[in-house]
């Protein structure tokens, strides 16, 4: 038998801080619903690397198939954890306009903050799953990319800043099918201090 060489160790969800569990307009009850899907990606990801780790490479075709389904499914759980550790962590400020570097790269490449905010709003209307504003390093400047699930379309050397979950689980529990005011209170409860961090950490310049 011939497996794979995989080297992984398992990770485990990280804590949400307490603020996240007092939005205002995103209730208690569907973060904590909320976070029980991103601890699932979490279990995925840790499950199909074991799996990854174990299949038979001397079976042959069959086994493309399997190698196949499983790194399909990795991808999906992976893309589902780091978007909602985007989603969660920025979560728990004041909302409002950014300052700093953050401020002066939105404002640069979105024209104010209500054109980003407009852009970024529109973009969640369409998708099925996500909207992200992301510093595109070969561009060199910000956009709002659209997802339809947890592994669509992220974009090579792009990295995310904002992550806005338009999954129905985030806001079905809050607004049943009213979107546009859960994209209004997501704008409401931004940590830009969080989001400015990031921006610092990526050496992002304006
Ligand atoms: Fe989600």
């Amino acid at each position: 038998m011939s497996t794979l060489v995989y080297r992984f160790e398992e990770i485990a969800p990280r804590p949400l801080r307490s603020e996240v569990y007092e939005l205002d307009g995103i209730s208690r009850e569907t973060v904590e619903a909320h976070y029980k899907l991103y601890q699932g990606y979490v279990n995925k990801r840790n499950e199909i690397l074991a799996a990854l780790a174990s299949v038979d490479l001397s079976a042959a075709n069959q086994v493309y198939s399997e190698v196949r389904a499983l790194k399909v499914d990795l991808s999906f759980a992976i893309g589902g954890i780091k978007n909602h550790e985007i989603y969660f962590e920025h979560l728990g400020g004041g909302g409002g306009d950014p300052t700093g570097l953050i401020g002066d790269l939105i404002e640069r490449d979105f024209g104010s903050f209500q054109d980003w905010r407009t852009d970024l709003k529109a973009t969640g209307m369409a998708g099925r799953g996500w909207a992200w504003t992301a510093y595109d390093w070969d561009e060199g400047r910000l956009f709002n990319y659209i997802g339809d699930a947890q592994n669509t379309f992220p974009v090579w050397n792009a990295t995310p800043l904002v992550a806005l979950d338009v999954y129905e689980h985030a806001y079905f529990i809050d607004y049943q099918t009213d979107r546009a005011s859960y994209i209004e209170a997501f704008f409401a409860n931004l940590d830009w201090g969080v989001v400015e961090d990031w921006a610092q950490q990526y050496q992002i310049t304006a």
